[in-house]
């Protein structure tokens, strides 16, 4: 009798990549980040709080650009946050920032002067207008909140919905008028109000895939391939469906005086 032997795989040396090939966790472009960079740089803050940080790249390029300004940021994430870690200090900023692995939900962090929430309005909370009072509480006078937050370009479709993401809904978003109101209403008058273009979308999920899916065609029998195949199959579908329906709005938001 013969034993069908599958190829053997060492693992963990031998685990599908994770996001190696993205600079940002989100729609993101060099010119757009540098022009952040400088904008925040020009309130000359002391004190960088990011919020849902992964591995906080805007927030050591703003650190690099203010040599005065100490970060922290936190996320629940250990394995990204390592990557922040290693990132400063092959940048010379590890003295100069904390990655810390809690839960941003009520935060005793802050005041800070300026406040990075990138794609992590969820670590605030499940409601956007509470999410955004908190980051007024979290932002000192005269400084600025940088918030990058999901907006629909257009109501979806049903269909659309139920190609996107599980139990996905009309309500999971404002459009950009109503969550720049929100952002009002909660104390804050906008700086600038920008949206991340179809071109730093495609390279954002096209880079969130990339390394995964290199890997899967050279590894097709690994023990992990089958779930990877229908992990990236999924995500895949879904953001054919959110593309150019789903957008990223960047606000730059100054706190109204109490
Ligand atoms: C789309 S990523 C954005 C990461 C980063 N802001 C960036 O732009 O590169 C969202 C991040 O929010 C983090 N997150 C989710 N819930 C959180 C919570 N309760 N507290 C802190 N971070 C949280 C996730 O771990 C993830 O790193």
């Amino acid at each position: 009798m013969t034993t069908a032997t599958a190829p053997q795989h060492d693992l963990p040396d031998d685990l599908p990549p994770r996001l190696t090939r993205l600079t940002f966790h989100g729609p993101l472009s060099e010119a757009r980040a540098t022009a952040m960079v400088r904008r925040l740089a020009g309130v000359q803050p002391g004190s960088v709080l990011d919020i849902g940080c992964g591995w906080g790249e805007l927030m050591l390029r703003l650190l690099a650009a203010v040599p005065r300004a100490h970060g922290v940021g936190v996320d629940v994430n250990a394995a990204d946050l390592e990557r922040g870690r290693r990132a400063a200090g092959a940048r010379g900023l590890a003295g100069r920032v904390e990655f810390a692995e809690e839960s941003a939900m009520g935060t005793g962090r802050g005041p800070a002067d300026v406040v990075l929430c990138l794609g992590a309005s969820q670590a605030l909370g499940d409601d956007l207008g509470p999410a955004l009072r908190e980051l007024r509480r979290l932002v000192a006078d005269g400084g600025r909140v940088l918030l990058g937050e999901g907006f629909w370009q257009r109501t979806p479709t049903e269909a659309e919905l139920a190609g996107m993401w599980p139990g996905a809904s009309p309500s999971d978003h404002h459009d950009l008028a109503t969550l720049v109101d929100l952002a009002v209403a909660a104390g804050f008058r906008p700086e600038w109000i920008e949206t991340a273009s179809l071109d730093e979308w495609e390279e954002f999920e096209s880079a969130y895939q990339a390394d995964t899916e290199v890997w899967l065609a050279t590894n097709p029998a690994h023990p992990l391939a089958t779930e990877t195949r229908a992990r990236l199959d999924t995500h895949r579908a879904a953001w054919l469906t959110y593309r150019g329906v789903l957008g990223l709005a960047y606000l730059t938001l100054v706190p109204t005086k109490a």
